[in-house]
């Protein structure tokens, strides 16, 4: 009998493994999902700050609706203008193999939805896990339109940490009592900064600290000793943001939808842009406790919204709910607002959690300032367009370039379609002329030249990019985002970028993997990618303030061989100038 068994099992393993591999290989590759939204862009009336503004959204929601996919699954959005701006949204983050036509950055790879019109964004997730978001991306209506994209391993795939019990996006943005188009409207006449905001938000609440806000302060429930799973986005238009929880520590596991290897914290730093994930283990007594962020403000002296927005973490536990609504939440302490050396150690936590595969050789070595800028006041203009630092123009540039948009054809349109006059291919790979970057800037080299200047990228190029701060009029830490692909940050540093001395310091090992990087004030960052995605990919400073200015360029990436490595034809409904 024995013998027999002993035949038997082997045989009926071999039968099931050949049945099962049999419906394998049948059923689809995976079980990808296509979800269809429909965003109806709209004015909607939001009262914060004891103000009433006419405000504009996606579906009358502020923020906008959360979309939650899973790596792998499409994306088709139907946007709908019914505002009376030209508007685009842009899937932040979303690296768009092959589709850059639903990038959304306006004038680079689409004109923009007029209003009354609509354009359906058309995409797939490859290989992407964990945090980014959407957000308008024409003038400054990102200020209220914007939401958190969530995306979610594949089904039958699992995080790379424990299950968390419950998952919460927090969105921090940005409130002007104002409508944000006028703000930029008014700085773009007198070519002054323009005004600050009146207050930072957390899913669109501005918390306790603010008048006539405190009875829709956030709540973000928990139960003692679960582990929850936070998803951080600065969607703030002009502001580094710290954050913190009173008396949790916070494990970081991932950011800008890569993963991280995990390491544990009180405090976050977050560029505009950036998005962070992170556990947090309720372990701490029954009670209430503020989630806090205020500015990380780098440029010195330069006016920004000092304040601090607030979320309530409440224990659910039941003796709490009689008791914790009496007594005040805990507040953390916050770094201070400059307080370089916070956000410095933040960011030089971030590891990937192995070894990754970066480029060694490169092909495209790039040396790019990044910074303001001057403009003397142009003849015959009046004094009342001329109101920045002692009768100038503010603006802002890369290698001096100052960036302008096209308004005819967007950048790709013309790429592909070969349409001359509309940009020109010469952003120069080096700095025109050579200077102290971050040392005291001479008068004359203040003053940047406009132009709407792209860097060719061959397909398959390895690319390096040396990003310069400069203290041109003042240093600051700018967040520096690239649409269309993932970067390896190597190093970061104060100072000059020095090959000779700070090549050594590149980690190849396991560096971080991000869309947007903040290079230090006053100093440098280096980072690396493969151009393996062809388009027009815009990379700009996130403070829409600098982008405003022109603090901006854009990679032109060719095909390379084969459908695979061709950039897909535009779609039907592509709006046109
Ligand atoms: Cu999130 Cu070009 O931006």
């Amino acid at each position: 009998m024995d013998s027999f068994r002993n035949i038997v099992n082997p045989l009926c393993t071999f039968l099931f493994l050949g049945i099962f591999l049999h419906f394998a290989s049948s059923m689809p590759r995976t079980n990808a999902k296509t979800h269809n939204h429909d965003f109806v862009i709209q004015a909607t009336p939001v009262k914060r700050l004891c103000k009433t503004h006419n405000t504009i959204t996606v579906n009358g929601m502020y923020p906008g609706p959360t979309l939650e996919v899973n790596n792998g699954d499409t994306l088709v959005v139907k946007v709908t203008n019914k505002a009376r701006y030209n508007v685009t949204i842009h899937w932040h983050g979303v690296r768009q193999m092959r589709t850059a036509w639903a990038d959304g950055p306006e004038f680079v790879t689409q004109c923009p939805i007029r209003p009354g019109n609509t354009y359906t964004y058309r995409f797939t997730i490859q290989g992407q896990e964990g945090t980014l978001w959407w957000h308008a991306h024409s003038s400054w209506l990102r200020a209220t339109v914007y939401g958190a994209l969530i995306i979610r391993p594949r089904p039958g795939d699992s995080y790379p940490f424990p299950k968390p019990k419950r998952e919460t996006p927090l969105l921090l943005g940005e409130w002007w009592d104002a409508n944000p188009i006028d703000v930029v409207r008014q700085a773009t006449r007198t070519g002054a900064a323009p005004n600050v905001s009146n207050a930072y938000i957390i899913n669109g609440q501005p918390g306790d600290l603010y008048n006539c806000s405190k009875k829709d302060t956030i709540i973000v429930p928990v139960n003692s000793g679960e582990t929850n799973l936070l998803r951080i986005i600065n969607s703030a238009l002009n502001q580094q943001l710290f954050f913190k929880i009173a008396n949790h520590k916070l494990t970081v596991v991932g950011a800008d939808a890569s993963y991280l290897k995990p390491f544990t914290t009180s405090v976050l730093m977050l560029g505009p842009g950036q998005t962070t994930d992170v556990l947090i283990t309720a372990d701490q007594p029954t009670a209430k406790y503020y989630i806090a962020a205020r500015a990380y403000a780098s440029a010195q002296g330069a006016p920004f919204d000092n304040t601090t927005t607030t979320a309530i973490l409440e224990y659910e536990t039941a003796p709490c709910l009689a008791k914790c609504t009496s007594t005040k939440p805990v507040m953390p302490s916050l770094p201070t607002f400059n307080d370089t050396a916070t956000a410095t150690a933040f960011t030089k936590s971030l590891r990937s959690p192995r070894k990754v595969d970066v480029p060694t050789e490169i092909d495209e070595n790039l040396f790019i300032t990044v910074g303001l800028g001057l403009k003397n006041c142009p003849r015959g203009a009046s004094r009342r367009n001329c109101q920045g630092p002692n009768g100038t123009r503010f603006a802002a540039s890369m290698n001096n370039v100052s960036f302008v948009l096209p308004s005819k054809f967007s950048l790709l349109q013309a790429h592909q379609q070969r349409i001359p006059g509309v940009f020109t291919s010469d952003l120069p790979p080096n700095p025109p002329r050579k200077f102290d970057y971050t040392g005291n800037v001479s008068r004359l080299l203040r003053q940047p030249a406009r132009g709407t200047r792209v860097y060719k990228l061959k397909y398959g190029s390895r690319v390096q990019i040396v990003l310069q701060g400069t203290s041109i009029f003042t240093a600051e830490n700018h967040p520096i985002h690239l649409h269309g692909y993932d970067f390896y940050i190597l190093a970061e540093g104060f100072g000059n970028f020095n090959p000779n001395r700070d090549t050594a310091k590149f980690n190849l090992i396991d560096p971080p993997l991000r869309n947007t990087a903040s290079v230090p004030v006053g100093g440098w960052t280096v980072i690396r990618f493969v151009a393996d995605n062809p388009g027009v990919w815009l990379m700009h400073c996130h403070l829409d303030v600098h982008i405003t200015w022109g603090l901006a360029t854009a990679f032109l990436v060719e095909n390379g061989v084969g459908e695979l490595q061709t950039l897909e034809p535009p779609p039907a409904d592509l709006p046109l100038c």
